[in-house]
This record gives structure tokens, C-alpha cells and sequence, in this order.
């Protein structure tokens, strides 16, 4: 149940409200977030933590390796099913059409998958599903190769088949991973860095749903509501720096608890409001 000053301020929003969305919305459909318990991937007789992986550095001295745990993380997420909050996020934007926007950190495509449409769905952190070219030839990211298996196990290694498969298919150079990697940075063609900032200056309303707030842009985005003024919900089973935000500003509030449970309820409060 919603308290009554939240229902109140979604059923009277008006104009564009801005879902930003991380991990803990997926959470229930089985992906382990980043931060909580995946723990390290182990290449040869090292381990590794999955912010020395997620590197273009790692990429660089290990393609094989990388490949291989993508192909795993890219299983998993194949696997999974979008749950009651990709589900709800999907028909508020059906309803809001143009008013709605979705900031997403998840890689997982299930946004996508649940019917969010690529306009109004910036993966600000690539997509698992696809792969661009090493060296930047390609316009676009492209599809990971079908012929690729879509169920890859825990350390299985990558095979000279696969390596031919991952090459870019314009250039021949390698291909890698249609993500954003730490030691990178946003831009505009890949992860819509300008066209996220841009929306944050315009949201009437900005939702940050299971989020632990550690990358840039999504802190980008929740100072500029605050500076703006604009309220914040943040939804999230701990508090986190946007729930700090939001006591700071008492612009808002901090909703304890999951995504399947409270963002189903936000977008129906948000709908009652229609018209
Ligand atoms: N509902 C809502 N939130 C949840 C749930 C749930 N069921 N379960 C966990 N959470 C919250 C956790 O409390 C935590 O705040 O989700 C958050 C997950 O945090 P992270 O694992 O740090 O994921 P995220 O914030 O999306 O990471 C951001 O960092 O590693 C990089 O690029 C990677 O996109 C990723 C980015």
C-alpha cells in the first residue's frame, strides 16, 4: 500500500516522468545484482572480482576470458523472465506514451522484452544481446551470432568457432561486448550520455527503482532533479545515496522495499491520474 501523500503526487503529475532503473529490478526474475553475492570468476588459477572483468583493460589481455563470461551472464539473463516490474513498466509507458522515459543500468534486455520500446529506453550500459566492433567501425551495435549457444556454463571456455563467430562483420577485427566497461566513458551514439541529461532537466517526476547509485550518470541524473527541485521516488529494500537526496531536498520519498512489489502499485497510482 502506497501512503496517500504518494498517491496523491502521482495521481497530480503532469508531463514527463523519468524511470530510472538498476539491477534490484531484476533481481526477482534471478539475476544476481552486481554488487550483492555473484562473487569472483575464476581464469586459470587467479580470481577475479567482476569490476577487474568488466574492463577494457581485462578485454585487452584476455578476449577469450571475457567473451566467456559474457556468454555466461548473457545465459542467464536469456533465461530469465520479465517479472511484475518490467511487466508494469512496459504498460506505463504504453499509457504515457511520449511522458514516459526509462533510464536503464541492466544489460539484461528485459525491458525490452517486457515491451518497452528502444525509443523511450535508454540501456545506458549497452546490452548483453549485442556486440560492436573493437576498433569502432560499426554504426550500430549488432546481435551476439545465434549460432552462438544460448546456454553457456560456468566456465566454459570459448572455442576457435565461437572466436570466428565473434569477429566484427564488417572489418574482421574482434568483436566485444556491447556494453559499458569501468574504465570508459559515456557518449551519446552507444548509451545516450546527452539524451539521459536531457531528460533529467525536463522530468516532472523521476523514479529510481533498485539502484545502489555507484556510476556516474544515474547520480548525474538524480542531482539534477534535486537541483531542479523535482521530486524523486526511490524504491529500493535499503537506503541508498538517492534516498539521501531525497531527505536532503524533502523533495519526494524513500519507499522501502522491492521492485515487484511497489512499482506495479506506483504505476497504477500514476494512471488513476489519466486524462
Ligand atoms: N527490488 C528493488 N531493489 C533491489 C531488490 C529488489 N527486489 N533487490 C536488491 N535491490 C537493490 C539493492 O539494495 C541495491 O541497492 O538493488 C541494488 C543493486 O545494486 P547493484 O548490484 O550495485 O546494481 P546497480 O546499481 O544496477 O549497478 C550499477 O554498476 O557494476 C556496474 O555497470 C554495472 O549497471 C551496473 C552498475
Amino acid at each position: 500500500m502506497l501512503d496517500p501523500p504518494v498517491r496523491e503526487l502521482l495521481r497530480h503529475t503532469r508531463g514527463l516522468v523519468l524511470w530510472l532503473t538498476g539491477a534490484g529490478i531484476s533481481a526477482e526474475s534471478g539475476i544476481p545484482t552486481f554488487r550483492g553475492k555473484e562473487g569472483y570468476w575464476r581464469v586459470g588459477s587467479q580470481n577475479y572480482q567482476p569490476e577487474e572483468m568488466a574492463t577494457m583493460r581485462a578485454f585487452r589481455e584476455m578476449p577469450d576470458e571475457i567473451w566467456a563470461w559474457y556468454l555466461y551472464r548473457r545465459s542467464v539473463c536469456r533465461s530469465a523472465q520479465p517479472n511484475a516490474a518490467h511487466r508494469a513498466l512496459a504498460r506505463a509507458e504504453q499509457r504515457a506514451g511520449d511522458d514516459f522515459l526509462l533510464v536503464t543500468q541492466n544489460v539484461d534486455g528485459l525491458h525490452v522484452r517486457a515491451g518497452n520500446t528502444l525509443d523511450r529506453t535508454y540501456q545506458i550500459h549497452g546490452n548483453i544481446d549485442f556486440m560492436r566492433c573493437s576498433r569502432e567501425c560499426l554504426e550500430a551495435p549488432v546481435s551476439v551470432p545465434d549460432a552462438i549457444d544460448v546456454r553457456w556454463e560456468k566456465g566454459r571456455p570459448l572455442g576457435e568457432r565461437e572466436r570466428e563467430l565473434l569477429r566484427c562483420p564488417s572489418c574482421g577485427a574482434a568483436g566485444r561486448p556491447h556494453v559499458l566497461w569501468f574504465d570508459e566513458s559515456y557518449d551519446e551514439p552507444n548509451f545516450r550520455f546527452q539524451s539521459s541529461i536531457e531528460a533529467a532537466r525536463l522530468a516532472s517526476l523521476v523514479i529510481v527503482v533498485g539502484t545502489t547509485g555507484g556510476t556516474s550518470l544515474p547520480m548525474h541524473i538524480g542531482t539534477i532533479a534535486a537541483q531542479r527541485g523535482v521530486p524523486m521516488l526511490v524504491v529500493n529494500p535499503e537506503p541508498n545515496p538517492f534516498s539521501e537526496l531525497v531527505r536532503r531536498t524533502g523533495k519526494g520519498a524513500f519507499l522501502p522495499g522491492t521492485a515487484g512489489e511497489l512499482v506495479p502499485l506506483l504505476v497504477n497510482a500514476l494512471l488513476s491520474g489519466e486524462g
